[in-house]
């Protein structure tokens, strides 16, 4: 009789203690809990020829979209490759899934992760993996319809069941459906309060709605669940400064940021990518960051070349103009563009979006603003294209109303404020741009009313204006 994972699937090579060690490190995938790389190293150790586990260590390190790590993803390929004759189809096809996406196929990776799913819906792996195949490449509908499609097959039961209403949840809402998403996501942590996906889904429904005060009690009523050994608490710190930002509470955020987000000063590119996102929206504010944009620079200064991921490198950009290196802006954009000539994922990533947002924030840092308008109007539609989520991607939209308050082209500034504003009208920041848009055009009882609202928001929640 083979051996069979948790969920009945015949596991090649693996006694039942492999198995077991691979469910646990499974497990810490779901929930972003301990060192899944290191748990399934420990099988491998016992045994060299778990063929499941050495493509789990590949998918492992491939979903964090470092560089760095591609000759371990390479190492582990190979080994895998080795023993993959006496693997079943499903082994197979995951192995499959794993060289595209190294060869940096991301797209044939996800399809095929998506196969699998169709052939197997419980492959909890296939799942996981494939929901950050659709993250990584801002796939919002099949964030929502890869787990959709596997979910009938599962029993509540079914260890990890809560992960698939966590991962349910988050493509849900970044598919605007926020009341299915929060009902989902609330469920999936019923069932497991550490799982921290399902955690940041229920947060993401909030930041959209602008419930800043619900958002600030749902990640505060919780914080070790999700801050404690987590490879997702940077993020989720960041989600709950977002909610304080919004409600013009500066101060906090810069602590948020130096006790939470910056503090390890952790060189995991997710985490610096977080740490570029709330600077450069505090720096879109013109709050004084001091010397906070040189360290992330020079965090970032060694993947100024990557060029692995589009995403990644227009944060690093972002840390290179806010620290006034243009040196490192000019060397960031060039890789980019040369990117953009190639023909894998990322390749179309780049030239579709990463080169045109690059250039923007270059030009925002030499107040170049009508150049950022041109770049980020024509681009913020189509910038799903290169992944991360709807919140992530306001900083897109963000820019472009700074740049159009900044080059006096306050018409349009008025017209993006009103966008703002329909979609998030409990935001301080958003009523605050749009008094300095009335004001430029010389309309003083709109501007007072704006005006008015940033009082009164800033008041309920306590900020000083
Ligand atoms: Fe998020």
């Amino acid at each position: 009789m083979p051996t069979t994972d948790a969920r009945g699937y015949p596991v090649t090579n693996a006694a039942a203690a492999e198995r077991d060690i691979f469910e646990k490190a499974l497990g810490e995938f779901q929930t972003y809990t301990g060192d899944p790389v290191a748990t399934i190293e420990s099988a491998l150790a016992v045994q060299p020829d778990f063929l499941l586990g050495h493509v789990m260590r590949a998918h492992l390190m491939l979903t964090t979209t470092e560089r760095g790590l591609a000759d371990e993803v390479a190492k582990s390929l190979a080994a895998a490759v080795g023993v993959a004759r006496h693997g079943t189809e499903r082994e197979q096809m995951h192995l499959e899934a794993a060289q595209m996406w190294a060869s940096g196929d991301i797209d044939a990776a996800s399809s095929k992760l998506f196969d699998l799913t169709v052939r197997y819906p419980k492959d909890a792996l296939a799942l996981q993996v494939g929901h950050l195949s659709d993250f990584y490449l801002g796939n919002a509908g099949m964030l929502r319809d890869r787990v959709a499609s596997a979910l009938p097959a599962w029993d509540a039961a079914d260890p990890g069941y809560h992960a698939l209403l966590g991962m349910h949840a988050f493509g849900l809402e970044e598919c605007g459906a926020y009341r299915a998403a929060e009902e989902v996501g609330r469920r999936a942590v019923d069932l497991n309060p550490k799982d921290s996906w399902a955690i940041h889904a229920v947060a993401h429904v909030i930041e959209m709605e602008g419930r800043q005060q619900d958002g600030i009690d749902w990640m505060g009523s919780r914080v070790p669940d999700w801050s404690v050994d987590n490879f997702f608490a940077v993020h989720n710190w960041w989600h709950w400064a977002l909610y304080h930002l919004d409600l013009g509470g500066i101060e906090k955020v810069l602590q948020f940021y130096d006790n939470h987000i910056r503090a390890e000063r952790s060189e995991v590119v997710l985490d610096m990518l977080d740490a570029s996102a709330m600077l450069w929206r505090l720096t879109l504010l013109g709050v004084d960051v001091g010397d906070r944009w040189q360290e992330l620079a020079d965090c970032w200064a060694p993947l100024v070349e990557d060029g692995f991921y589009s995403f990644n490198d227009t944060h690093a950009m972002m840390a290179f103009v806010g620290a006034g290196r243009p040196d490192l802006a000019k060397a960031n954009l060039a890789r980019l563009e040369a990117v953009a000539g190639g023909s894998n994922t990322n390749a179309g990533m780049a030239g579709e979006v990463g080169v045109p947002v690059a250039r923007a924030i270059n030009a925002f840092g030499e107040a170049r603003y009508d150049d950022v308008i041109e770049a980020l109007l024509s681009t913020r539609y189509i910038a799903h294209r290169f992944g991360g989520s709807n919140a992530q991607r306001d900083i897109l939209a963000w820019t472009l109303v700074e740049a159009a308050l900044r080059a006096g082209r306050f018409e349009l500034a008025e017209a993006l404020c009103h966008q703002r504003l329909a979609q998030k009208p409990t935001s301080l920041q958003n009523w605050q741009m749009a008094a300095r848009a009335c004001d430029g055009l010389g309309h003083g009882a709109d501007a007072a009313r704006a005006q008015q609202r940033v009082r009164e928001i800033g008041a309920a929640a306590g900020s000083p204006i």
